[in-house]
């Protein structure tokens, strides 16, 4: 076992974060920003723009550190998408998802009398789909990137061996843990700590995973996907009840799609294609909410809520019958992107009642989402954009740390729908569309976009969150563009969120006054509140510069120059 922890609180590390110009958030910075889930890879990031690298350098940077320092959700042995906007307009978008591996089939989480079996999608070495990030991140470098390649690597293999301080946030979850990672890596990981807790400043080194990176450092694709790496990823399946087989690595490719495009009023929205559902989603729900006076309303307001509850819970219906991976299922995308087809939608909207879901469509429920994802927001000196989402899908993913390479394997499978047709343990199932087949993606909901304004970057943003993934990106953008927020103030607001089943509104604790709450439950709408709602990471392109928006429900921290 080649892990390292030590206690040593590192005010060396925070003398240097500190240093290293972290935004007052209201302020402006004209040569660049980044704004991620952790304070040492927004460091990194910066550090990357600072070298004379472009906003693909540092969004390759901060994709890898995010797996070292960020474990519950940064990846390699996951997957992501990125949306990204040169400064001189070319748009493009990389999905760069997981698949299933070619031994998986449809019925394969589901017992002898056809009922799923939950946890083996979700936990253990069953729930992995193929990796895609680290094809994704040399794909995107080779085409965009302007750094050297071990340039914009190095960062991580230095903080996977020189250890990094955890957070205090991290240190408790790193405790919560504990027994889960041991009950499914019983040789012990780098995230357990033997002797007692982990407490705010204590180093955490991941020697394994150094070693990995050093192998994609000096390889590329095939420090990941061939030779050492895939041998422990095959012996690692073999462990477990795994079924990645060494073809599946070698096959596995990410893809440039067309991103998808709409307009919100003078505003041009650049975002993500399927296999996400996040893009179609977002223009759906802006088509929905476009011609009514929002701004007049008010933020959170009685019928702003209600208008925009009743968008998400016509669009979320349209989610689980009609997305899922374009390569296996034909997406009416043109159809559903059509401004006229959402108005018609929105047609039977009655301002005296709540519409019920079940009046909405009799169809499928939307498949169930974890919601530990990442987010982070990238533009560089040049104007050039980069907005990425990346997941394990749940923290820590399947919680199988690939012994010898430490790097944690998500469990993605489970956003497949494990049953098409039929309620699962939480009362929800999925359509056909997004069924399990070899080789295919599973439907996401991630939504990393980019807006322009009059053809000039205005905004990049998105958040982790499952199936509030949408709304909160959604809102996030009406809280600018209608109710004048700044970055940082859209991204802090109170959020809520519907997904049209279950047929409840859930706001986050204090986004509604208690009057608007009697005006909302007299209509027929249903309150289920939650403490926490998405942890959004955005820049907004201003006439003084570019002013970050990092969320404070996390770590989230956003640095610029
Ligand atoms: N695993 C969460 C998502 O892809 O939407």
């Amino acid at each position: 076992m080649k892990y390292i922890y030590t206690s040593i609180a590192s005010i060396f590390l925070f003398v240097q974060l500190t240093s290293a110009q972290q935004v007052n958030q209201q302020e402006y910075y004209k040569k660049g920003m980044v704004v991620s889930a952790h304070p040492e890879a927004s460091k990194v990031g910066l550090e990357i723009l600072k070298k004379g690298g472009n906003a693909i350098d540092a969004a390759v940077a901060v994709q890898f550190a995010l797996a070292v320092v960020y474990p519950n959700a940064g990846n390699i042995g996951g997957g992501g998408f990125m949306v990204y906007r040169s400064a001189k307009g070319e748009i493009a978008s990389l999905d760069y998802r997981e698949k299933a591996p070619g031994l998986a089939s449809r019925d394969m989480y589901l017992d002898s009398t056809g009922n799923p079996i939950i946890k083996k999608s979700l936990l253990g070495h069953m729930a992995a789909g193929v990796p895609g990030t680290v094809d994704g991140m040399v794909k995107a470098h080779k085409k965009y990137g302007k750094l050297n390649w071990k340039e914009v690597v190095q960062p991580s293999v230095d903080l996977a061996a020189k250890g990094f301080p955890i957070t205090k946030k991290q240190s408790g979850e790193l405790n919560r843990i504990k027994a889960t990672f041991l009950r499914y890596n019983p040789a012990g990981v780098a995230f357990v700590k033997q002797d007692g807790q982990w407490k705010e400043g204590d180093l955490l080194i991941q020697k394994e995973l150094a070693h990995t990176f050093e192998l994609i450092r000096d390889k590329g694709r095939a420090g990941f996907y061939d030779g050492e790496v895939a041998d422990y990823m095959v012996k690692e399946m073999n462990r477990g009840e795994g079924i990645i087989s060494k073809k599946d690595l070698a096959d596995y490719d990410s893809k440039w799609r067309t991103p998808i495009t709409g307009n919100y009023k003078n505003y041009k929205i650049i975002t993500m294609p399927p296999s996400s559902s996040g893009g179609i989603a977002l223009v759906q729900l802006l088509h929905s909410v476009e011609p009514f006076p929002m701004k007049k309303w008010g933020h959170n307001q009685d019928s702003t809520i209600r208008l925009i509850v009743e968008a998400e819970r016509r669009v979320y219906a349209d989610r689980a019958t009609h997305l899922g991976d374009p390569d296996f299922y034909k997406v009416p995308q043109k159809q559903l992107l059509d401004p006229q087809y959402q108005r018609q939608r929105m047609s039977d909207l009655d301002w005296n009642r709540a519409t019920p879901s079940s009046e909405i469509s009799a169809g499928k429920l939307a498949p169930k989402e974890s919601e530990e994802t990442t987010h982070y927001s990238i533009v560089d000196k040049d104007g050039n954009a980069v907005s990425i989402t990346t997941t394990l899908n749940s923290a820590y993913g399947a919680m199988v740390v690939v012994q010898g390479a430490g790097f944690i394997l998500n469990n993605e499978m489970d956003d497949f729908s494990v049953k098409p047709g039929s309620p699962n343990k939480y009362g929800l199932v999925g359509g056909e569309a997004n069924s399990i087949a070899p080789g295919k993606r599973m439907l996401s909901s991630m939504t990393p976009t980019i807006i322009e304004d009059k053809g000039k970057l205005f905004m990049v943003v998105g958040t982790p969150g499952g199936s509030t993934i949408i709304t909160s990106v959604f809102q996030t953008i009406l809280n600018v563009i209608e109710f004048g927020q700044s970055m940082q103030e859209a991204v802090t607001s109170k959020r809520f969120h519907h997904q049209w089943l279950p047929d409840e509104v859930n706001p986050e604790t204090g986004a509604f006054s208690d009057a608007i709450q009697q005006k909302l439950t007299e209509k027929g709408y249903k309150l289920a509140p939650r403490t926490s709602i998405g942890r959004v990471d955005a820049i907004l392109n201003t006439s003084k510069g570019y002013q970050g928006g990092a969320d404070p429900r996390g770590d989230d921290t956003a640095m610029g120059w």
